[in-house]
């Protein structure tokens, strides 16, 4: 171990090298137009696991965006760890709002990050992160080090609900078979606060359209006498919530699971300031269903949010128009033990029964996916724990947390195996947001612990 770790601190500088070159390359898989950055992306990960010594590496055609694998089996006594992450990202608008070019990664100083953090488009979520893993593995190869078998699955969908990846692994159980998948697309509480990510929400993203007249109508001749859709489709979705903010349709907390108070009292006790927690967002007050803290807002509870609403005239001075469509797209974020196709029935009813007859509407299901929640006494769980312990000085804490990675549930069902949630980004990473970064500091303490995890991992399955 002592050779693996100054292999990494020897080859620290090569290695954000490589890292910046991957950012350079704007995969983002939402965007036809980007399809061929995603591809070469897709290769050039390819390249860099078998640069780090991988077998059978492979970019692996699908209906949608490659999936790049890679294996290095040293015995077939040993346990297998399968990696996985994407190297796809987010679009990266509104582009006015960075300060330096989403795919021009640039590294500066934050109060967070002292010793510098890397900007650019999915520098934290999740190439960065996804990165950390190769290099690791490098790093335990090129010292002859490796002391499990592993299994490289890095995706390209990951950002537009991983279409692809269920029928993938679905026929690919064999090329898949593993004793435990490990996953680094998570966050820690702070850099002197280590986590483990115990549990993920899950996911109905929806749209709404609501049609009024055949067109566009003058709002002084029409106005008063024909349903506006966007007045409409407000207060439809107004009426989701009520004053408690909780969800109104009918039966959406049917499944939720309850925690025990003593589960609650474990969940509150991890280090939260509120007011740093209010001043880093700029917000007054915080918001949220009546009797629940923010940490079990944003993790136990699911929610209901608009992520974009729209219609009419947006354009420049006024325009006097009554819209014939307004559309809105919705998320809804689950909890154990709601099901997401579940969800996505009871929202289309509700929405389709709270619709006035002055309009038509239309509901339409994008993605969906399970919520997730990983045990703590398995031999994973103790050995990231330990490995974590080891390289920050402190025991992690478990903590949930309210992102979605919908595969962490589709493994389970498909593969029989149970993931660890092993990341080391930092909520205000600003992932999915202008100006995202990962801290150096963050992306050589993955280097540094994940060959810790490999090897705790093999003993404690020996
Ligand atoms: N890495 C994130 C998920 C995440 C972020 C989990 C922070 C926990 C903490 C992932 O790339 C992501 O953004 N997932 C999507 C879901 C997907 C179906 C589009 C999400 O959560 O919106
Ligand atoms: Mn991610
Ligand atoms: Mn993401």
């Amino acid at each position: 171990m002592e050779k693996v770790q100054s292999y990494i601190n020897d080859h620290k500088a090569r290695f954000l090298e490589e890292l910046l070159e991957l950012l350079r390359l704007p995969s983002i898989s939402a965007d036809p137009a980007h399809q061929a950055s995603v591809t070469a992306t897709a290769h050039r990960v390819a390249d860099f696991l078998r640069e780090a010594g991988a077998d059978a590496v492979e970019v692996i055609a699908t209906p949608g965006h490659p999936i790049v694998y890679g294996e290095k089996l040293i015995s077939p006594e040993l346990p297998t760890v399968l990696v996985y992450g994407h190297y796809d990202v987010q679009p990266p608008d509104p582009l006015d709002l960075w300060e330096s070019g989403p795919f021009d990664p640039v590294i500066k100083p934050t109060p967070l990050h002292p010793d510098g953090a890397i900007f650019a488009r999915g520098s934290s979520d999740d190439k960065g992160q996804m990165f950390m893993h190769i290099k690791a593995f490098e790093a335990m190869q090129a010292n002859g080090a490796l002391p499990c078998n592993i299994k490289f699955m890095i995706e390209g969908e990951e950002e537009v609900g991983s279409d692809h990846l269920g029928d993938f692994c679905a026929a690919e159980r064999d090329k898949l078979a593993c004793d435990v998948i490990l996953i680094s697309d998570t966050s820690i509480i702070a850099n002197d606060v280590p986590s483990l990510t115990v549990g993920l929400r899950g996911l109905s993203y929806m749209e709404v359209t609501v049609t009024g007249p055949n067109r566009d109508l003058h709002s002084g001749v029409y106005g008063g006498a024909v349903a506006n859709p966007i007045n409409i489709l407000c207060k439809m979705i107004a009426s989701l919530q009520d004053e408690h903010n909780r969800i109104t349709i009918p039966g959406f907390y049917e499944d939720v699971a309850v925690l025990s108070d003593a589960e609650r009292e474990a969940m509150n006790q991890a280090p939260f300031d509120a007011a740093e927690y209010r001043n880093a967002l700029d917000i007054a007050a915080v918001h949220g269903e009546t009797g629940y803290t923010t940490l079990e807002r944003v993790s136990i509870r699911p929610t209901l949010d608009v992520n974009g609403i729209w219609g009419g005239y947006t354009g420049e001075g006024a325009k006097t128009v009554l819209p014939s469509k307004a559309s809105a797209k919705i998320s809804m974020r689950l909890v154990p033990n709601q099901q997401s196709d579940k969800i996505t029935a009871l929202f289309t009813e509700h929405i389709k029964a709270i619709a006035p007859a002055s309009v038509k509407v239309e509901v339409r299901a994008h993605h969906g996916g399970e919520p997730a929640v990983t045990p703590t006494d398995t031999p994973e769980y103790l050995a990231a724990h330990k490995a974590m312990e080891k390289t920050f000085g402190k025991a992690p804490i478990p903590k949930r947390e309210g992102g979605s990675i919908p595969i962490v549930a589709l493994f389970e069902e498909v593969l029989g195996v149970k993931s660890v949630l092993m990341g080391f980004g930092l909520d205000s990473d600003a992932i999915h947001s202008p100006n995202e970064h990962y801290g150096l500091f963050n992306f050589y303490k993955g280097i540094a612990t994940i060959p810790y995890f490999f090897e705790y991992y093999a003993a404690l399955k020996r």
